[in-house]
């Protein structure tokens, strides 16, 4: 099936940022949301993405008008009868995008795909809601949308072949990469991702090191990252991250329970740059410095105090989540390294040259029997959350340790 016309549910920033995407490629697309201060949002994000590109004089005012012309927005479902897919971007509630995907349902044409670009949520629960479980499917963006390469395509339980073909083409069409990601809570990136940015909070709230701190230890001078992990959360939305933490949570238990800082956060609205403070302050200079905040959860006894921080203690449990998603067949070896670097920019820093690369190949770098023993040594500082997943203890009693000895979660020739 060919894609001539796109609709974007749930405008806001993603929301303008994918439909910036779509009409790139040409394609025409209907914007529509319930509020129009959250349509003017996505229309200034779109135009603020235009407009550096001709600020940097990579195309002209004339050009940016023709792809700003491609763009309507909407209050009304009725300018959706028309489109063949229809990308939803609203709020991480399951009954909220269940609700508006019935609404879809009444006024698409029946071939119209829906794809949602939930972070986390089940895609085959979101299929039940609707007449056609067999055309709804996740297409995930990363943020910001319009600079990361990466989609994840998650086919739900009922998703049939035709969909997943016209989703895969679709998403090459807007110059991204897909991956196609076996459906899972947080499917593949944010899965390995949360728990990162989960301890790099815990090891904050705790007391380790400041936020400075870890980001500069973290960030492209450090480990690696493009940014650190508190410079990231600021950008994805604080609410957004404890949102899907909780949800993962909620799905995995013990392992990846979220770091009571969050909840603090939410609480006050510290969203992030979107309400001008969050981990950092940017416009609200009278906001309380996160320092004192952290002292006073410190002080309430409700968090433990003095455990030490290592870039190691960030970076090792997205490794172990990496392995159990391989055993899982939640992706391909190949493609969970390529979606780390498409989605969140993964580098590794070799003595000031960054170097893209993904966490399985990583640890097939450090050798999977170092892997397993900083896991073991950090259970034993900081608990259960650490324990090395049963893939690595295989591949280790196997022999195969990666590079140094040919296999690991790859095969190396000598
Ligand atoms: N917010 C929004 N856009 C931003 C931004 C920010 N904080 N920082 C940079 N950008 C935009 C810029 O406006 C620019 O857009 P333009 O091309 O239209 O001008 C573009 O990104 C590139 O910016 P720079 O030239 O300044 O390039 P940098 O080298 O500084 O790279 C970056 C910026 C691409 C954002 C880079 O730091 C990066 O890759 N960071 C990691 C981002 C990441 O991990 N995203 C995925 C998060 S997970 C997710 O989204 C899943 C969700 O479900 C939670």
């Amino acid at each position: 099936m060919w894609i001539f016309k796109v609709g974007v549910v749930g405008a806001g920033a993603m929301g303008g940022g994918i439909a910036q995407v779509v009409t790139f490629t040409g394609l025409p697309v209907v914007v529509k949301d319930i509020v129009q201060s959250q349509l003017d949002l996505a229309q200034h994000t779109v135009e603020g993405i235009y407009q550096a590109r001709v600020d940097r004089g990579k195309m002209t005012a004339g050009q940016m008008q023709e792809k700003l012309s491609l763009i309507s927005y909407t209050l009304s479902y009725d300018d959706l009868s028309d489109v063949d897919i229809v990308i939803e971007a609203v709020p991480e509630v399951l009954s909220v995008k269940q609700r508006v995907l019935k609404e879809l349902d009444q006024v698409c044409m029946p071939e119209t795909i829906f794809a949602s670009n939930t972070s986390a949520l089940s895609i085959t629960e979101m299929g039940a809601a609707t007449s056609r479980p067999n055309k709804v499917i996740g297409m995930h963006f990363f943020n910001p949308a319009h600079v990361m390469k990466l989609v994840e395509i998650i086919p739900g339980a009922q998703t049939d072949q035709e969909t997943i073909d016209t989703v895969q083409q679709f998403t090459q069409d807007l110059r991204k990469i897909p991956v196609i990601v076996k459906e899972c809570p947080g499917f593949l990136v944010n899965r390995l991702l949360m728990p990162y940015l989960n301890e790099a909070v815990l090891a904050a709230q705790e007391g380790a090191a400041t936020i400075a701190q870890i980001d500069e230890a973290l960030g492209s001078g450090g480990f690696g990252w493009p940014m650190g992990p508190f410079i990231l959360q600021d950008m994805l939305g604080i609410d957004v991250c404890a949102h899907v933490g909780e949800y993962l949570y909620s799905q995995y238990g013990e392992r990846v329970r979220p770091a009571k800082l969050y909840y603090q956060l939410v609480e006050k609205k510290r969203f992030g740059e979107k309400t001008g403070v969050g981990f950092y302050i940017y416009t609200a200079p009278d906001a309380e410095p996160i320092d004192a905040i952290i002292k006073r959860l410190q002080e309430s006894g409700e968090v433990p105090t003095g455990t030490k921080f290592s870039v190691d203690r960030l970076i090792l449990p997205f490794l172990n989540e990496a392995a159990m998603c391989v055993a899982e067949n939640i992706a391909n070896v190949y493609d969970v390294d390529m979606a780390c670097i498409a989605g969140i920019g993964m580098q590794v820093n070799r003595g000031g040259e960054l170097v893209r690369m993904g966490p399985l190949e990583y640890m097939d770098e450090l050798g999977l029997d170092v892997v397993v023993g900083k896991l073991e040594a950090l259970e034993q500082e900081l608990g259960a959350r650490f324990h090395p997943t049963d893939i690595l203890y295989q591949k280790v009693r196997q022999g195969n340790l990666g590079k140094k000895t040919g296999l690991g979660f790859r095969e190396y020739s000598a």
